[in-house]
């Protein structure tokens, strides 16, 4: 176990990069900066003053946009790691609230402390109550994704006092309230999709408890909280809650690096979240496994996820960074038969299917060749569905526990004295100047 302080960074550099424009033979040693773990970074910040060059870099694959002490991702080695912890010994050993502290303040709590969080995250967990009418203005049918991003946002003119960025004290009664509320908002948009009544949280109940409570309770009969289901909801959690410089928690920094408040960016990060090559991958898994439906259709598939004139994509395969394995998706494949075994799910033919797809796709060259494997949506979804989740909420189960790694990498930003409003530059490619045409003469 790594109890190794995060390392300081000084900003000062011991190493340097040489960088040559050929056009003018002129060189510019560019300062490297070393992390605990991790490749070197070149520091660019003066490059432009100093070289009159941009760096061009579409989707970030090559840029660190931050210095941060909250996750480690190693994607030639399959590694997730949480303020030094493994993912896989947190799946094992810990909780969604360990971890939301460990997220949030550095080290894992003791004892008090951790009795202490808890407690305050419970007594967050009810909503203002005309928040309320915000949910009965949506549609019906409305995707609780939709319902999440409305609804987060509208905290923020609900808790003014937590939304000065300036005041240690209000960040972090913020960080509470969202972790705290989410999943409240989360269960509402489910009941209100449905037709059913809401549930007030329950004191007496454990984080994915209550969540589960005031998603599947209804008033007019007791609702027995499963052990498995919770835990396993639980695990869910850990496994979801931060995964370094995504495109939802950049979304968040960037949204927060103008000094917007938190309420804002995190719901900022839920839209970004929502499309089906980022949290929504998870609902796009399983709609494509039905849609596959059987086991000799599987060919058919990945034809078409390699055809370049076919946009259909394997949902559930392949990741920017992971590029052996994900760790996520090795504990979720080891749930998924034990959650299903629990839950009395003998034969679950989208577990089978899917099982089947992994196996085949992996030894197939094109995945082989592209390094594709499958990711932790893969197998999320057929536990959810086993659970009771319908599809449209299981983006939403993923937002709800990204909160914790959103929240935490925002205040880390707004903490960083290095840290500037988020402004990247363009390869600007359009006309050059020319002069207005009169309407008459185009
Ligand atoms: N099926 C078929 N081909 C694929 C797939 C796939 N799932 N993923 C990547 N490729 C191909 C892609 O066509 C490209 O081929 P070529 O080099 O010939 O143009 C090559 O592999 C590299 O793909 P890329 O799109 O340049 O890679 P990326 O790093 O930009 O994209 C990704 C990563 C996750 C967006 C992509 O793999 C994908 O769309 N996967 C399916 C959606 C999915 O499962 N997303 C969940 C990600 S994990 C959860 C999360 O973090 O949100």
């Amino acid at each position: 176990m790594n109890e190794m302080p995060a390392k300081e960074s000084t900003g000062e550099a011991s190493e340097t990069f040489t960088l040559t424009d050929n056009r003018t033979g002129r060189s510019f040693q560019l300062p490297v900066q070393t992390g605990t773990d991790g490749p070197p970074v070149v520091d660019i910040r003066k490059l432009y003053a100093e070289a009159g060059i941009f760096t061009y870099d579409p989707g970030f694959t090559s840029t660190g946009s931050c210095e941060s002490k909250i996750t480690f991702i190693d994607g030639d080695r399959g590694v997730l790691h949480h303020r030094g912890y493994s993912i896989e010994d947190l799946a094992e050993n810990s909780d969604f609230m360990e971890v939301c502290y460990l997220l949030l303040y550095g080290d894992l709590p003791n004892r008090d402390e951790k009795d202490t969080f808890e407690n305050t995250i419970t007594r967050h967990t009810m909503l203002h109550d005309q928040m309320a009418q915000f949910f009965r203005g949506f549609r019906r049918d409305a995707h609780p994704m939709a319902i999440m991003v409305g609804v987060v946002g509208a905290m923020s003119a609900f808790y003014h006092d937590s939304t000065d960025i300036n005041d240690p004290h209000q960040r972090m009664v913020a960080s509470h309230r969202l972790i705290a509320k989410m999943p409240t908002i989360a269960a509402m948009a489910y009941k209100y999709s449905i037709g059913q009544p809401f549930q007030y949280p329950r004191n007496d109940l454990k984080y994915a408890e209550n969540f589960l409570n005031m998603t599947f309770a209804v008033p007019c009969e007791k609702y027995e909280i499963s052990p498995t289901l919770s835990r396993a909801m639980d695990r869910i959690f850990i496994l979801h809650a931060d995964h370094e410089q995504n495109a939802s928690t950049s979304t968040v920094r960037l949204a927060g690096s103008s000094g917007a408040n938190p309420f804002a960016c995190i719901a900022a990060g839920i839209a970004s979240l929502w499309g089906p090559a980022h949290g929504g991958a998870n609902e796009a898994v399983l709609n494509m496994l039905m849609e596959i439906g059987s086991v000799d259709r599987i060919p058919e598939y990945l034809d078409k996820a390699k055809d370049k004139d076919d946009p259909f994509r394997l949902m559930g395969f392949g990741h920017r960074v992971y590029k052996n394995h994900d760790p996520r998706a090795g504990v979720l494949r080891k749930s998924a038969h034990e959650v299903l075994d629990e839950l009395g799910i003998e034969n679950e033919p989208l577990l089978e299917l899917a099982r089947e797809l992994e196996r085949i796709a992996l030894e197939d060259e094109y995945f082989a060749e592209k390094k594709l494997f499958p990711n932790v949506d893969f197998y999320s979804g057929i536990i959810l569905r086993a659970m009771g989740f319908p599809t449209s909420m299981f983006t939403v189960l993923f937002a709800l526990a990204r909160t914790a790694g959103w929240i935490a990498q925002w205040k880390e930003m707004i903490e960083d004295p290095v840290q500037k409003i988020g402004r990247p530059r363009q390869l600007y490619t359009g006309p050059d100047l020319r002069s207005y045409t009169q309407l008459d003469q185009r």
